[in-house]
């Protein structure tokens, strides 16, 4: 099948790191973990904790700046904002107005996205669609994640695996030679307990019980969401390709969400793309949410590992649960 001319592109990526940096050592002394135990089930060996440097909105602020101004965008250009978090500053009103406030651009229209892990590859979709029915020109697509805010510290098989960090990417409508080719989302809503945190909306409001509980905090099934992802990401990347007219062999590189090094590689062997075609950096920052995606682009870039003319392909999954995959031609 020939691949379908694209109608948006990414035009820049940014990225933003706490500069905080955790390893694995900093956990022996307050649970029962071993930075051996870390590195051969997750591939983690540190990962960056924001603290007081800023807030959720900062961190996106920062990530968004730097790919506008490698974009040669204004703030004024920008005619859509769309944030993918599920750790938002407040729960009202939606992290993306505070990011458009300080970055100043009043033209565009925004709003959060909660779709956990895949939120960002959703936020490409979604600003593919907006841009391909003409409601602009150019889109920003953040995720900015403060997984540190939700993380019980007292639970070892959750807080090793969490960092914070953020990721953005200046889109425009494209000539056709490049950008998407294809994408897939899915959900299973019936595997909600697998990943969630039970307070803090309006069914159970925060309160010294089940703060106690830690129940404002992630719970997460690890095995369970493990086989999941492992399953749920292959699908979805060979259906993303399908429609992408591509093969797993036409794929140059692959950008997984980065939770666990396992994880990443039994994806990458189910989908059919050998590892030297993986991009990996879940050993320095462990899982930022949706905001691995866009950070592990933005360092692709850097170190020349995407260029452009090659097909990339970005798999990701999480709490909903939800998984997605979108191809792209670079
Ligand atoms: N240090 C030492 N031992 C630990 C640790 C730790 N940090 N964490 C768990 N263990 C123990 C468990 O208590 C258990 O001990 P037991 O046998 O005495 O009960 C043992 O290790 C094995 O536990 P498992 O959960 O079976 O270990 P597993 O090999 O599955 O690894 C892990 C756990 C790393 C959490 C893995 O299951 C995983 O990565 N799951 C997927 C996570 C993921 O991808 N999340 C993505 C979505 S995140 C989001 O949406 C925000």
């Amino acid at each position: 099948m020939k691949s379908p001319k694209p109608l948006v592109e990414i035009v820049s990526t940014g990225r933003f790191l706490p500069d905080r940096v955790v390893t694995n050592s900093e956990f022996e002394s307050t649970i029962d973990t071993t930075d051996q135990w870390i590195v051969e089930r997750t591939g983690i060996k540190e990962r960056r904790h924001l603290g007081d440097q800023t807030d959720v909105a900062g961190m996106g602020i920062s990530s968004a700046g730097i790919a506008m101004e490698r974009a040669g965008v204004e703030a004024g250009e920008i005619d859509i904002i769309i944030v993918s978090t599920a750790t938002p500053d407040y729960l009202l009103p939606s992290t993306s107005c505070y990011i458009q406030a300080a970055l100043g651009a009043s033209n565009a229209m925004t709003f959060d996205i909660s779709a956990a892990c895949s939120g960002w590859l959703h936020g490409l979709t979604m600003a593919e669609g907006y841009l391909s029915v003409g409601h602009g020109e150019t889109a920003l697509v953040i995720a900015t994640e403060q997984l540190t805010a939700i993380t019980n510290w007292e639970d070892r098989s959750t807080c090793v695996l969490f960092g914070d960090g953020s990721g953005s990417a200046v889109l425009k409508k494209s000539d056709g030679s490049r950008g998407i080719l294809g994408t897939h989302h899915g959900s299973d809503g019936n595997l909600s307990g697998l990943l969630h945190r039970k307070s803090g909306g309006a069914a159970v409001p925060i309160d010294e019980k089940n703060v106690g509980n830690k129940d404002d905090k992630i719970k997460m099934s690890g095995r369970e969401v493990f086989k999941n992802a492992v399953q749920r990401m292959s699908e979805s990347a060979t259906l993303a390709l399908d429609r992408s007219g591509l093969n797993a062999e036409d794929i140059d590189l692959l950008i997984p969400h980065q939770a666990n090094f396992r994880i990443i590689e039994s994806t990458a062997r189910y989908s059919g793309i050998p590892m030297e075609k993986v991009f990996v950096n879940v050993d320095r920052y462990g899982n930022m949410s949706s905001a691995s995606i866009p950070v592990a682009m933005d360092e692709a870039l850097e170190q020349g590992r995407l260029s452009p003319g090659m097909n990339i392909l970005a798999v990701a999954f999480g709490a909903g649960l939800n998984w997605s995959a979108v191809a792209i031609r670079w």
